[in-house]
């Protein structure tokens, strides 16, 4: 897999998402048109009832576009359901885990499964942190330590949701009280959900506080690109582009170091079969990799099934990247799509985001947002076949 092909693909990713935001800008001088306009990039939404999460309904959206790929997105947990995409035998298949119904995605022990994470994705040592001197607890969740937001983080909570003019994106709002899960601030997110007419799906976050706080938002969709054709991720090939990568100890903190990839299984420059090396690494990969320090928009990883013949590429202004080989699942949960059973390295995650634990990490890029500032963070994630 050349990277200049990469490179190539994503400089056509840009231009087909500005396209489409031009599209979208164009058709929102008329705003009647909702759920039946297909007019800008040729996509359609339907809404299904997807349940009741306290004492509010959850609707499952679905984005198609005109080559036929789908996207479901629920408002509890922002968490997308099924994307759906073809493969080199021309045939369609879901490749994220999930849930049939609203009480897969409820049920305790449910892995995050597609959903929004924050107000810290990853970890905090011991949950605790300090913002202008101040003592913080996140609450704890997780061996000790607070994982993804605490005990109901924003993948447990309902947000307010909307289709955008144009039809290709649904947009998601959701207001974090000062004080919740011990955050200080009252946040307001923005998560915008677009699929393009060229099977990407671009999530765009932005988010404000009223008082200094630390933030770290992302996706937790789980892929398995052969669509249910093989039990693990074992013979995926994967490249990642970096050269570093924060260790951790044994609850998964960061020790603080940064450690060069080369020579270690962690090395994912050149495209990797996972199953290679995973049994070198102790728990299977649950680490974050150092992105290169390019700004803006850029490609940091891809994934190729060579039975589907599917590749996803993965785009992002993030500095981290999070690549979670599935170690947890075990077979166990309920409800699920198809009765899966997602196995032990069933699916994997690349999450985008900033490094664990950065709160109390001073070598790590800072996480703190302050009043009057704007947190952004866009990620694309495109996929074809080859
Ligand atoms: C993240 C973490 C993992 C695990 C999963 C959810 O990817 O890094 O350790 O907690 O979420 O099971």
């Amino acid at each position: 897999m050349k990277i200049i092909y990469h490179k190539s693909l994503l400089l056509m990713t840009s231009v087909i998402i500005s396209s489409t935001l031009v599209a979208i800008a164009v058709s929102s001088c008329n705003f009647n048109n909702t759920n039946t306009n297909a007019m800008a990039s040729n996509a359609t939404v339907s809404t299904q009832p997807f349940g009741m999460v306290d004492g509010k309904a959850i609707t499952e959206y679905t984005l198609k576009n005109a080559a036929g790929m789908q996207v479901g997105i629920i408002n509890y947990g922002g968490a997308l359901t099924k994307i759906i995409t073809q493969a080199k035998d021309s045939s369609f298949g879901d490749v994220i885990t999930g849930f049939k119904s609203i009480n897969g995605f409820t049920q305790s022990g449910n892995p995050y499964f597609g959903a929004l994470i924050g107000r810290y994705a990853n970890r905090i040592a011991k949950g605790t942190y300090k913002v202008d001197g101040v003592e913080y607890h996140a609450a704890l969740n997780n061996n000790g330590q607070s994982l993804h937001g605490g005990l109901k983080g924003f993948d447990k909570v309902v947000w307010e949701a909307k289709v955008l003019p144009g039809d290709s994106s649904i947009q998601l709002n959701y207001v974090s009280k000062d004080g919740e899960e011990g955050y200080p601030g009252n946040l307001s997110v923005q998560v915008v959900y677009t699929l393009t007419a060229h099977n990407s799906i671009q999530i765009e976050y932005t988010a404000k506080t009223d008082k200094t706080t630390v933030i770290n938002l992302t996706n937790h969709a789980y892929f398995n690109l052969s669509a249910g054709k093989s039990a693990t991720i074992h013979d995926h090939v994967l490249q990642i582009l970096a050269s570093e990568y924060t260790p951790v100890n044994e609850v998964l903190i960061p020790t603080g170091e940064i450690l060069n990839v080369s020579g270690t299984p962690f090395d994912f420059n050149q495209p990797k079969r996972i199953g290679n090396d995973i049994d070198k690494v102790p728990g299977g990969y649950d680490h974050n990799w150092i992105l290169t320090k390019a700004t803006g928009l850029q490609e940091v990883a891809n994934v190729y099934d060579p039975l589907s013949g599917r590749v996803l590429l993965v785009a992002t202004t993030e500095p981290g990247l999070q690549f979670y080989s599935g170690n947890f699942l075990d077979g166990t949960l309920t409800d699920t799509k198809n009765d899966t059973k997602y196995i032990l390295h069933g699916a994997l995650t690349l999450e985008t985001q900033h490094y664990p634990d950065a709160p109390n990490q001073s070598r790590f890029p800072s996480t703190l947002l302050k009043p009057g500032e704007v947190y952004r963070q866009t990620t694309v994630y495109s996929f074809s076949i080859k």
